[in-house]
């Protein structure tokens, strides 16, 4: 499968009639720099240029975590991440998936469209069902249904994610399809955006960036974490010597100095020559990720300081989507013979 992707237009190529972008992510814990530079970034980006529309999906999580307080807190967690990260309540609507209720509605509509196989080749299914072999619950198998009815339910064309998210998207729009066949035109075709990073590659330079892989590099941790989780990078296995050259194409570290300074090329070229060596490629690196994200840390802790004005932003943005909710509910149960 692979997913229609849309090149975000340049601010100047925007269209007139603004179109509507929608993105969801799970509260889990803890942003890392995979979740920032495959897909934060470009929530940031497109706010200013289209409606954008961002959801922290606890339904979801409920597919994994099972214990309340820590999910309440979570949630907390992640809105204060993204409005830290640079997410303009006056810009764009952040809310919490539970707070608009109708999105499980519409999932179980959906889900009387989707044929069980489809959910069952899924790849995340089939890797939750490794991770968590004693609690394969209904609800990993139907999660992409629901993905799909967070996205639809506001019309949504654009989906900025990273590349893990590509099997869930085209899955959304196969739904899509189905539905139009049985009831007729009513959603667009969701298509996902990625950025320049589609898939960040954890500390270990193999696998993708990820807390259950615990292989991740924590934009809001403390200093001395970071700069920890840096230089436990794995670079060019191959180059053995000091004096070996490098290999920054290969070499995960030399490819995050991109996204952190304009002169990544003459980085390069230092590990290419062997003029400078991975420990200090790597304390290059952990200087300038703890620079970049220290005032999106400095704000993150003053929004975990005051949860009500966090509150307060999440309860505006889902009271803001409700008559957006309603309207299309309205046409999908007219649709499908329900009122
Ligand atoms: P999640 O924490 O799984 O809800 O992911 C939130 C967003 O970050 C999704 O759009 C993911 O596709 C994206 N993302 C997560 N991990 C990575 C990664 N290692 N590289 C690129 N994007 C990622
Ligand atoms: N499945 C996504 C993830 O794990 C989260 C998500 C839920 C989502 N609903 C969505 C992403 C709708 C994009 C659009 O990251």
């Amino acid at each position: 499968m692979t997913a229609a992707v849309a090149a975000a237009p340049a601010p100047s190529e925007a269209p007139a009639s603004r179109a509507r972008i929608f993105s969801g992510i799970q509260p889990s814990g803890i942003v890392h720099l995979g979740n920032d530079l495959g897909a934060i970034r470009n929530y940031v980006r497109l706010q200013w240029e289209y409606e954008a529309i961002y959801c922290i999906v606890d339904y979801h999580a409920l597919t994994s975590t099972h214990e309340p307080e820590l999910l309440r807190q979570r949630t907390r967690e992640m809105a204060a991440s993204l409005l830290a990260l640079g997410l303009d309540p006056e810009h764009c609507t952040l809310f919490v998936q539970s707070h608009r209720p109708e999105h499980t509605e519409l999932a179980w509509l959906l889900a009387t469209v989707t044929p069980v196989s489809w959910l069952e080749r899924t790849p995340t299914y089939k890797e939750k069902r490794e991770q968590q072999p004693h609690d394969i619950n209904d609800g990993l198998l139907t999660y992409p249904v629901l993905q799909a009815a967070d996205i639809v339910i506001y019309k949504a064309s654009l989906v900025p994610v990273g590349k893990d998210q590509a099997a869930h998207l085209e899955l959304s729009r196969e739904i899509v399809r189905a539905f139009h066949n049985r009831y007729g035109e009513t959603f667009p075709e969701p298509q996902a955006v990625f950025t320049e990073a589609p898939v960040v590659l954890g500390t270990d330079g193999v696998r993708k960036m990820s807390k259950s892989l615990g292989n991740t590099i924590d934009v809001f941790a403390a200093p001395e974490v970071i700069r920890k989780q840096v230089m436990s990078m794995v670079t060019d296995t191959k180059r053995i010597l000091r004096t070996d050259p490098g290999r920054p194409e290969i070499c995960n570290v030399c490819q995050l100095h991109r996204f952190f300074g304009p002169d990544y090329e003459e980085i390069w070229e230092g590990e290419r020559s062997a003029r400078t060596g991975c420990v200090d490629t790597k304390a290059l690196l952990a200087d300038r990720i703890i620079r970049h994200y220290a005032p999106a840390r400095e704000k993150y802790l003053e929004l975990i300081a005051s949860p009500e004005r966090v509150e307060g932003t999440l309860e505006e943005g889902a009271d803001r989507l409700r008559p957006m909710a309603a309207e299309t509910m309205a046409e999908v149960r007219q649709k499908m013979g329900l009122r």
